[in-house]
């Protein structure tokens, strides 16, 4: 639109090294606006800091986490502890808690938080194409990176034993389709 400016920031860096035509804006955001991206975020407390900086007072942030589900269920025990070690996808209260923890000490205290779930029905292919770009993301949490090739496969079966079910219904185009199940965490936060 022209009449909108557009910038690319990345989130987590320190305030000082922002572009500087966003610094201007300190104090003068009325509204920030994030759908699917804080749960990739891992630096949670620079993120938190950088849009408290941002926010003018009586303003909020509306921002959504997904949640992928405790993906280490299906694993036996022993499996289960082998996995935890090379690869720490945090649990549901450590996802959510550490973003409650990152706005208080940003000074933001009034928070809302909702959950819900829901689903979506997709054709067996989408789903194996938009998981190779969340494979790719959740690489972030390997331990190490010796030999995580072989982490792809293991990835995409915890994912996919997690979060996904066969369903009988066809898509309008006959292909097999999926169920994908969606836990979703939103935030409203207040200064
Ligand atoms: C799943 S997409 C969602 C895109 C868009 N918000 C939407 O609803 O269609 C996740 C987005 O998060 C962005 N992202 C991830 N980490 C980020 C960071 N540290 N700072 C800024 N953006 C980030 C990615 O570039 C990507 O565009």
């Amino acid at each position: 639109m022209a009449d909108t400016d557009y910038y690319v920031q990345d989130i987590t860096q320190e305030w000082n090294q922002w572009d500087k035509s966003l610094q201007k804006l300190a104090g003068k955001v009325s509204l920030i606006c994030s759908n699917c991206t804080f749960h990739w975020v891992q630096e949670s407390d620079t993120a938190a800091q950088n849009m408290a900086k941002l926010l003018s007072n009586n303003n909020i942030i509306i921002m959504n986490i997904l949640f992928f589900g405790d993906i280490y269920r299906s694993a036996g025990a022993d499996t289960r502890a082998e996995l935890k070690r090379r690869f720490r996808y945090p649990s549901e209260e450590q996802l959510i808690g550490q973003w409650v923890t990152a706005f208080r000490s940003a000074g933001l205290t009034r928070i809302d938080i909702k959950y819900r779930e829901s689903h979506k029905i997709l054709p067996v292919k989408m789903y194996n194409e938009s998981n190779k770009l969340f494979v790719k993301w959740f690489k972030r949490y390997l331990t190490d990176s010796t030999g995580d090739e072989d982490m792809d496969q293991v990835i995409r079966e915890l994912l996919y034993k997690e979060r996904v079910r066969a369903v009988s219904e066809k898509s309008p185009n006959g292909e097999d389709q999926v169920k994908v199940n969606i836990q979703v965490w939103n935030f409203v936060v207040n200064k």
